[in-house]
Parts: C-alpha cells; structure tokens; sequence
C-alpha cells in the first residue's frame, strides 16, 4: 500500500491519500487536546495504543454486523479505511451521567441514566461542538431524518455491542462518540478512531478512570490507563479479574 499526500492533519491523526482512490491511511498520534483544543498536550505512546484498540474494536463490531471503513492494520499506528465523507456530526451514547451531560443538566457524575441516550453534537470547533436537536440537524441540512434513525439505530447496536465487549474485560462503558461516513452510493459506515480518547471506561471493580478524562482533569497516570485498556482489550474475553492480573 503506497502511502499518498496528506490530506488532513487533525489534533489526534493525521489522513493521507493512498494508491487506491477508495482507501485512506490514518495515523495515530500521540498529541492530545481537550476543551476544543485550549488544553494541549503529549501522552507517550497513545498513537500505538488506540491504532491497536480501535483495529481490535473495530474488528469485533464487524464481526458483529456493524459495517464499517476500516480494513487493516498496516503498522503500529497506521490503519487502512474505506474512503468516505464523514458526516459533521460527532453521535455520543451515554449509559452513565458523566462529562458535558453533567455540567448541562446538573446530574451527579456517576448516575446511571433509565435508557441509554444518544446525543447528536455538530463537528465544529470553532463553534464549539454544539448539541443539536433533530431539526437542527434537518435545518443545517446534514442529514436526512431517515439518515438520523439509521445513525441513532447503528449507534445503539454499537453501544449493546461495546457494553458486553467492555463489560467481558471488567470494565463499565460509561459513553463513548462514534463518527459515521458516506460512501460514493450513499452506504452509512462507521468510521474514526474508538479508543480511551472516545470512550468513558472506568474499572468495574475500583471505578477508577481509564480513559483520557485522566488528561482533560490532571488526574495523573495517563500513560498507563491507555496501556491498562490495551491489555485488557488484547486479553480474552471474560478473563476473571484475578486471572488478568497475572
Ligand atoms: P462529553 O461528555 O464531553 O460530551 O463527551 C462524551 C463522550 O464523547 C466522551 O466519551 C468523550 C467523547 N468525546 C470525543 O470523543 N471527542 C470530543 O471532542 C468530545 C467533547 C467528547
Ligand atoms: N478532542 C476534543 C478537543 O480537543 C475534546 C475532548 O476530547 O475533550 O478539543
């Protein structure tokens, strides 16, 4: 696979064209922002950690019938993916109150929600990542109503998937956000990086944070909550807690 020009650098990966004019590289980097890119910072291996996190999720949800634009893993922090046109809109489950559903409704962190919820925000920095309702997204036209049920449907199969893939490796899937893309005949596939940057996943024993909410609060050992989910994410399934911690 020849490695073509870079067509976009983000604040986490980087894209670049390849040989196939329906497949893209992505590379993970190690770089980490928070708060619409004010917090900025390093976390030392990420890149490696969530390409091998997201090849392995997402290798499983395929498995599962969910389809999507990843194809193979090419290095330590490249992968290949289906070209397609991502859809601005960042889809976020919640299971658990955490996070920007806190500080806008007053919740407790930690509460677990009746239903599991799904939020839409538009994928805008300079604007901040606003929530949207349904008719918003009609009204900014970037999406058709039956393109948002087919998003809310897929993104909760996601999350029925996700709890029982987390919950086998002794860990709560507190919410996560899930981006999608089109192909050239109109085909809704998932698309992006699910990793410790996406995810909420705190341990199911100790509660303890496993994910980059350890960077965006200073909550110290960043680096090995990212180790910490790769081994769990590699290790099989169901393992007790004792037996993964040999
Ligand atoms: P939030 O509580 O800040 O809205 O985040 C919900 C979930 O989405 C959480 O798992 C972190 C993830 N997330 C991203 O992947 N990218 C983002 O830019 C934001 C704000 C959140
Ligand atoms: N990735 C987002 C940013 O930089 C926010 C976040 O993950 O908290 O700004």
């Amino acid at each position: 696979m020849q490695r073509g020009e870079k067509l976009y650098e983000g604040k986490a990966k980087v894209v670049y064209a390849t040989d196939q004019p329906d497949q893209l590289l992505i590379e993970f980097k190690d770089e980490a922002t928070a708060f619409d890119g004010k917090k900025r910072g390093t976390i030392a291996q990420k890149g490696v950690r969530n390409a091998a996190i997201t090849a392995v999720i997402y290798r499983y949800l395929q498995d599962h019938g969910i389809p999507t634009h990843f194809l193979a893993q090419v290095s330590d922090t490249v992968l290949l993916v289906r070209k397609v046109k991502i859809i601005p809109l960042e889809v976020v489950v919640r299971n658990i109150a955490a996070g920007s559903f806190c500080r806008r409704l007053g919740w407790p962190e930690g509460q677990t929600l009746f239903n599991p919820l799904v939020e839409f925000f538009y994928k805008d920095d300079r604007l901040g990542d606003p929530l949207l309702t349904e008719d918003h997204i009609q009204l900014l036209r970037l999406a058709t109503p039956e393109q948002v049920e087919r998003l809310k449907t897929l993104a909760l199969q996601v999350n029925q998937l996700l709890q029982r893939f987390w919950s086998e490796r002794g860990i709560v899937l507190v919410d996560f956000k899930l981006e999608f893309g089109q192909t050239p005949t109109g085909e809704i596939l998932l698309a992006d990086e699910i990793s410790p940057d996406t995810c909420r996943l705190w341990d199911a024993s100790t509660g303890d944070k496993l994910d980059k909410d350890r960077f965006r609060q200073d909550l110290g050992r960043v680096e090995e909550a990212y180790a910490e989910i790769l081994r769990r994410v590699t290790s099989s399934p169901a393992a007790t807690p004792a037996e993964r911690g040999k």
